[in-house]
C-alpha cells in the first residue's frame, strides 16, 4: 500500500487535515491511506475521500512518503512505537500532538528521522487555521516547504522555531477560546439593547471575521484601523475608552501568557 501520504487518526484534525489536502489537490486519493483505531472511523473518511483506509498504522505508514500523526497526545507513545519500524528512512513524520516536543518524537522514532512539528488550530475544520511548523536538524529547506504547502491550503503556515512554541499557543492555538468569550460578550450587548440572541451572534461574528479579514489582505496595523473608525465624539471612541478603563488589553495579555505558562508547564 505504498502512497504518498499516510494520516494516522481519523478524527476532528486528521479528517479535516486529509479534507483539505484532497480539496486543494495537493494529494490526489489514490496517493492518500487514512488509519485509524477505530473501523468505522477509517472507513468513513476512506468513503468520504474515495482513498484507501486501514486499521493497521504499520500497513499505512508502510512506504508512505509523508506519515502525518493525528492522535490524542496521551495514545501517541504507544502509536508511534509500534509503527516507526515502519517508517521509511527518508520519509517525513509530521505530527500535530499538542505538548509533545521534537525530542521525544525522535526518541519515538529513531535518530536521524525527519520531523516536522505542527501546532494548527481548530479553524483547519473551515480551511482558517493558523499553523505554525518546527522541523528538526534533518528537514531540507524544500522538504519544510512540502509540509508547508499542506498546512497553508487548511489555513495559513508559518515556520517558527520550536522554542517559539509557547508563543503560538498564546496567539493562535488557544485563542479560538477568547475570541469566543468577546464574541459571546458582544452579542450579550446586543441582546442587552434588544437584539434576538441569535442575530446577536451572526453581527458579533461577521464583525469579528471581517475585522481579521480586513486586517490581512491590506496589511493595516490593527491601531490604524481603530484610529479609522473612531471619530472624534463618537459612538466608537466611547467603547474603546470603556475597554481601556476595563483593562482590556492587560486581560487579554494576562490570558494569552496563563496559556503559554501552562503549555511550558505541561
Ligand atoms: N482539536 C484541536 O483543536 C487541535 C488543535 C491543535 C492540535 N491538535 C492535536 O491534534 C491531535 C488530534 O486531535 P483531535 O481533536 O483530532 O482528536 P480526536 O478527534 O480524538 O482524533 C484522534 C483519532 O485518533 C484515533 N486513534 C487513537 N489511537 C490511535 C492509534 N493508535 N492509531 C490510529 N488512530 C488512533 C482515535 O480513534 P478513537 O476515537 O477510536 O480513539 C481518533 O479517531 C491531538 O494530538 C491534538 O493535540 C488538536
Amino acid at each position: 500500500m505504498a502512497k504518498e501520504l499516510a494520516l494516522i487518526g481519523c478524527g476532528n484534525m486528521g479528517s479535516a487535515i486529509a479534507k483539505g489536502v484532497v480539496s486543494s489537490g495537493l494529494v490526489a486519493p489514490r496517493d492518500l491511506v487514512v488509519a485509524d483505531a477505530s473501523e468505522a472511523s477509517q472507513k468513513r473518511l476512506a468513503a468520504e475521500l474515495g482513498c484507501a483506509g486501514t486499521c493497521d498504522n504499520v500497513e499505512a505508514v508502510s512506504g508512505a512518503k509523508m506519515v502525518l500523526i493525528a492522535v490524542k497526545p496521551q495514545y501517541l507513545d504507544d502509536a508511534v512505537s509500534a509503527f516507526a519500524h515502519a517508517v521509511d528512512e527518508g520519509a517525513i513524520v509530521v505530527s500535530i500532538a499538542a505538548g509533545v516536543s521534537l525530542e521525544r518524537l525522535e526518541g519515538l522514532l529513531g535518530a536521524g528521522r525527519k520531523i516536522v512539528r505542527v501546532m494548527p488550530n481548530l479553524a483547519a475544520t473551515v480551511l482558517a487555521a493558523m499553523s505554525s511548523l518546527s522541523p528538526n536538524a534533518n528537514v531540507s529547506e524544500d522538504e519544510t516547504a512540502q509540509v508547508k504547502r499542506i498546512f497553508d491550503a487548511l489555513g495559513r503556515a508559518e515556520v517558527v522555531p520550536e522554542h517559539l512554541i509557547d508563543a503560538v499557543i498564546a496567539a493562535s492555538g488557544s485563542s479560538p477560546a477568547y475570541v469566543c468569550v468577546f464574541i459571546e460578550a458582544l452579542a450579550d450587548a446586543a441582546v442587552a439593547e434588544g437584539m434576538p440572541r441569535a442575530q446577536a451572534y451572526t453581527f458579533a461574528e461577521q464583525a469579528v471575521l471581517g475585522t481579521a479579514k480586513y486586517l490581512l489582505e491590506t496589511g493595516t496595523h490593527p491601531a490604524v484601523l481603530k484610529d479609522m473608525v473612531s471619530s472624534p465624539a463618537g459612538t466608537t471612541i466611547e467603547a474603546v475608552a470603556a475597554l481601556e478603563r476595563g483593562g482590556m488589553r492587560a486581560a487579554v495579555i494576562d490570558a494569552a501568557r496563563a496559556a503559554a505558562a501552562k503549555n511550558r508547564a505541561m
